[in-house]
């Protein structure tokens, strides 16, 4: 499997705070590569550092074997990164589609207005949002927001996508639907991280876990090698979680 995504060593500080520490990691092409760790742990930094948000205070990124490491956002994203937000950001007085339109817009260079509209146009009926196209974003419900968000960061035509909890604060029937809709993107060939919370979904999409633990790489794995070891479980998983696992084995 050909690396997408290489980090060599990479640090990221804020002040005296070492947000990201020393991550080595290789992502592979068609991977859904779950990150997990605890809140603060410095997930959202990574994806940070490497869409090109924050700069690297140190340590390498490689994206398809080029060092992007001093790229800006919209150079990550004209070269297939993209992201959604964890505290989803819409711009509250444009419609749902021109939302879509203007990710499409900031990712593709020489698109018109009329490509980013068609292309908005199929992004939002692949998230299911085709009837609420025309009202503006502030009308949306989270989990609608949540979609709008899927939808920005595919409209980008990305080749490597991260998503950062898109299930947060969604009822098990809004969960089930976005699951359907990574399995299709992962389907197309596109690779995902999936910053999650929810075990459960890690365990049923991802096919290699990592695990993150104040701003440090502790794990690397399959999903049942991660939800065995021992660390992983005292870091973050907690003791209720291992009984649950053990029993259900
Ligand atoms: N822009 C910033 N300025 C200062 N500190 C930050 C900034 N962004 C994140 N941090 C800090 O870095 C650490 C990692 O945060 P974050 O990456 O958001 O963790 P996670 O996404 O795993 O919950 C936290 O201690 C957080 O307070
Ligand atoms: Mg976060």
């Amino acid at each position: 499997m050909a690396d997408v995504l290489q980090l060599q060593n990479v640090g990221r500080r804020f002040g005296g705070l070492n947000a990201v520490q020393d991550v080595s990691l290789t992502v592979g092409a068609g991977e859904i590569l779950g990150l997990i760790g605890p809140n603060g742990a410095g997930k959202t930094t990574l994806v940070n550092v490497i869409t090109g948000v924050h700069r690297a205070s140190s340590g390498r990124v490689l994206f398809e074997g080029r060092d992007i490491t001093r790229l800006a956002p919209y150079q990550t994203a004209r070269i297939g990164l993209a992201r959604t937000f964890q505290i989803v950001q819409p711009f509250p007085d444009l419609t749902v589609r021109d939302n879509v339109a203007a990710a499409a817009l900031f990712s593709q260079k020489g698109i018109s207005p009329k490509e980013a509209r068609e292309i908005a146009s199929a992004q939002l009926e692949f998230v299911g949002l085709q009837k609420q196209a025309d009202h503006f974003a502030h009308s949306l419900t989270l989990a609608m927001r949540k979609r709008l968000e899927l939808a920005k960061a595919v409209a980008m035509k990305p080749k490597l996508l991260f998503l950062d909890e898109v299930n947060a604060g969604l009822n098990s029937a809004e969960v089930e639907h976005a699951l359907a809709l990574i399995r299709d993107l992962a389907s197309r060939g596109i690779t995902i991280v999936l910053i999650e919370h929810l075990m459960q979904v890690v365990m049923s999409v991802c096919s290699r876990v990592v695990v993150l633990q104040n701003g440090s790489l502790i794990a690397d794995g399959s999903p049942q090698e991660i939800v065995n070891q021992p660390e992983v479980v005292a870091a973050y998983l907690g003791k209720k979680y291992a009984q649950l696992s053990a029993a259900k084995s």
